[in-house]
């Protein structure tokens, strides 16, 4: 039997994230975002369908770029408007026992100081459940909303986000000491003050005294994901993530991502299991195969080729309407013999089934797989071989296509032992790896326990 596979329920605090049109489908609920109760029955049901967590995907800048501006992603909802998604998780967590709480957080976008508290309390709240996605930001148009007026170059936004990481490890790991916090009301001693320790960070970025204004919370250092794709990013991922994000075509693209990241994890001192790689999918079930592609024939139809091409073109930084979105990829290397380089990459590598440039902007953004529970199950084992360790299944239909994971996946996951039967006590971390609360002592986290 396969080791059981983690599943992360993937959405974002916002009307469109990844599968554009659908929005306007009329069976979904994407235009309710801004109701909390909403989100309260999404994270009961996702948890009855035995999901690892909710994961919240964000950004803090809008995709421009296409027909030279952001006209299509304002209009068409690409990601804006969003909320942040930290400020959901205590309500959430309250209406839950286990479900893990992941959210994305960019290195840009909060000081540390400020977002190590935010953390802490977020971990107190929810009994230890939360997962911090590290994100660097790529756009330029997130780098103006932070006193930058140009993008940060990419070496830049990683030796960031390596300082940043120092001053969160040192608050979280450091500051505070096992055993500072007595609770000693007899003698008035809340905390003993010779274990907390400020930190007396200075950088080239931060200047942080501290001591961490919170006390220790049961993972201390949140589980820490991460979804560089870059180099600097594997590197990135092979000293500090826990769980990798990639969205790669096919098994054997994720091969390769999985060694090269493995590699660096053995590097700086980690074991190469002490990475899990996580695959995010869209997943069209029905319970016979008519059925699955009826249903997945019926979203096309809502499906935006404007809003994925504004979303790639933000991505990539390359204005993807100099091309009809129904031209044959065939008819546009033969056409265009000036194509910029970047392009002629893309096309070179277009994910498989990709016939025109709109299913090409599709399937990088979103890999969709079709079928019956077995079918994909099948496919699902077929990434496990590949080194994959889960799965981030991406919102269609919200709430739809969690209703039917919940309905026809869960059982068949079950039963072949690919998912978990029930989650494990204790905290996130703990429920994932099956080790303990905290981060490993060969993680670099831990060389800050003792300031
Ligand atoms: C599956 C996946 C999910 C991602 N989610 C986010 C996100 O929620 N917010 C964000 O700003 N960037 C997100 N990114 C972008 C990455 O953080 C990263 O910036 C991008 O892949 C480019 O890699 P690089 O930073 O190594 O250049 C995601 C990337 C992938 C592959």
């Amino acid at each position: 039997m396969p080791r059981p596979l983690q599943f992360h329920a993937f959405t974002m605090n916002c009307v469109s994230f990844i599968n554009h049109g659908l929005w306007r489908h009329p069976e979904g609920r994407h235009v309710d975002y801004t109701d909390l109760g909403g989100w309260v029955d999404l994270a009961r049901l996702v948890e009855r369908a035995g999901f690892d967590t909710l994961f919240f995907a964000d950004t803090v800048g809008v995709y421009e770029g296409y027909q030279g501006g952001r006209e299509t992603t304002v209009r068409e909802a690409v990601q804006i408007p969003n909320g942040d998604p930290s400020v959901l998780i205590p309500a959430l967590a309250h209406a839950t026992e286990d479900l893990g709480f992941a959210f994305t957080s960019s290195v840009q976008q909060a000081h540390p100081f400020e977002f190590a508290r935010r953390v802490s309390t977020l971990d107190h709240l929810t009994g230890g459940r939360v997962a911090w996605n590290i994100v660097t930001s790529f756009q330029p148009s997130a780098a103006r909303n932070f006193n930058s007026d140009t993008a940060i170059a990419l070496q830049d936004r990683y030796a960031w986000a390596e300082e940043y990481m120092e001053v969160v490890y040192k608050l979280w790991e450091g500051s505070w000491e096992d055993g500072a916090v007595l609770r000693d009301a007899e003698r008035g001693i809340y905390t003993d003050p010779a274990r907390v320790h400020s930190i007396d960070h200075r950088g080239e970025r931060y200047k942080v005294a501290g001591p961490h204004l919170a006390e220790p919370s049961p993972q201390r250092t949140p589980v820490l994901f991460q979804a560089g794709s870059s180099e600097a990013g594997r590197t990135f991922a092979g000293r500090h993530a826990e769980g990798t994000f990639i969205i790669v075509p096919d098994p054997s693209s994720a091969e390769v991502a999985v060694s090269k990241v493995r590699e660096r994890a053995v590097a700086a001192g980690r074991a190469a299991g002490d990475v899990t790689f996580v695959q995010g999918l869209s997943l069209v079930v029905g319970s016979t195969e008519e059925e699955a592609h009826r249903l997945n024939a019926e979203f096309e139809e809502y499906l935006s080729d404007d809003a994925f091409l504004a979303h790639v073109s933000g991505n990539v930084g390359k204005d993807f309407s100099v091309i009809d979105p129904a031209t044959p990829l065939t008819e546009v290397i033969k056409n265009d013999v000036n194509m910029e380089g970047v392009f002629r990459a893309m096309i070179e590598g277009a994910p498989p089934g990709a016939r025109t440039w709109g299913d090409m902007a599709k399937l990088l953004v979103s890999t969709r797989v079709v079928g019956t529970p077995d079918q994909i199950a099948d496919q699902l084992e077929r990434w496990a071989a590949a080194g994959v360790g889960g799965f981030n299944v991406t919102v269609v239909i919200t709430p739809g296509t969690f209703e039917d994971f919940a309905e026809h996946l869960t059982p068949v996951l079950r039963a072949r032992g690919l998912m978990r039967d029930r989650y494990a006590p204790g905290t996130l971390r703990e429920k994932l790896s099956g080790a303990g609360a905290r981060l490993p002592e060969r993680h670099p986290a831990a060389r800050f326990r003792k300031l």
